[in-house]
């Protein structure tokens, strides 16, 4: 039996109490986050926030499947979801079928997430026929940076909003369980939320949609620029550097260690050298 939330589970709270989500890259951050949301989401934001990248697009299959394990390994509660990174599913719905199903496979998540909307629902369809819960993702395509010209927000004419709806439409209609809506005009995505039966997943998006997801390294503050759509609910960048620079004066200083974090010697002392 399964244990986790399922993508079912998801699907089935459109409309209900707002769905958390937040991504997570590692097993000691899933463990930390797991006990308090209901989607762990192992975003190939991973490639910038961990890897030093400038965009997604160069993110690869097997960093995605690395990343996810330790993901799984880490959490027991909530529902993991793993990006299909750049060039692993757009070609056809066979190749997008051989790559989520490794994902699925090696990892142990409960979903994948792929980008794209009209274009992608035949694919969408061929997944999920074949066992595999999709959530889409539309809007701000992150993937698609080099055809955008950068990350600016869409949708912010409403004479745009029309192709917006049928990519949410087409997701839907194709079988997804649920849609991320990335950096849109506030007014298109509570439309959106309104009009289609799977829950929404704002990020940069409305407080109206059915759940919300951030990067948890920029909610933490440890990110050192973040977009406009990101509270910052801690501010671990400062708490980072003065651990850091307490520690680097203690080792000058030869205040670390200190005899608590030290051994002692486990022989007996000979009579003879005592006292
Ligand atoms: O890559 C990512 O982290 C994401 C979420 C923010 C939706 O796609
Ligand atoms: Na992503």
């Amino acid at each position: 039996t399964i244990k986790r939330i399922t993508a079912p589970e998801i699907a089935a709270r459109k409309g209900g109490e707002p769905i958390v989500v937040l991504t997570s890259y590692h097993a000691q951050s899933a463990a930390l986050v797991d006990p308090h949301v209901d989607v762990l989401m192992v975003g190939d934001s991973l490639g910038m926030v961990m890897h030093g990248l400038d965009t997604t697009v160069p993110v690869p299959l097997d960093l995605m499947i690395a990343h996810a394990q330790a993901v799984v390994r880490g959490s027991e509660r909530a529902l993991v979801v793993v990006d299909m990174p750049f060039g692993s599913y757009e070609e056809s719905p066979a190749v997008a079928f051989r790559n989520a199903s490794r994902i699925m496979k090696e990892t142990g998540c409960g979903a994948v997430k792929l980008e794209g909307g009209v274009q992608m629902a035949e694919t969408i369809a061929f997944l999920t026929a074949r066992g595999i819960p999709v959530m889409a993702h539309i809007g701000m395509t992150p993937q698609a940076v080099n055809q955008l010209g950068g990350f600016a927000a869409r949708g912010r004419r409403q004479a745009e909003w029309a192709r917006f709806e049928q990519d949410a439409q087409a997701v839907a209609e194709a079988g997804a369980f649920a849609v991320v809506i990335e950096a849109v005009a506030e007014g298109l995505a509570a439309r959106i939320t309104q009009e289609i039966p799977i829950p929404t997943i704002g990020i940069g998006a409305s407080p109206e949609c059915d759940g919300q997801v951030l990067v948890l390294e920029d909610m933490l503050g440890l990110s050192p620029r973040v977009p406009k759509f990101v509270k910052e609910y801690a501010e671990l960048r400062t708490a980072v550097e003065g651990a850091v620079k307490a520690y680097a004066r203690d080792v000058r200083g030869r205040a670390f260690p200190a005899e608590e974090h030290t051994y002692s010697t486990l022989e007996e002392v000979p009579e003879a050298l005592k006292k």
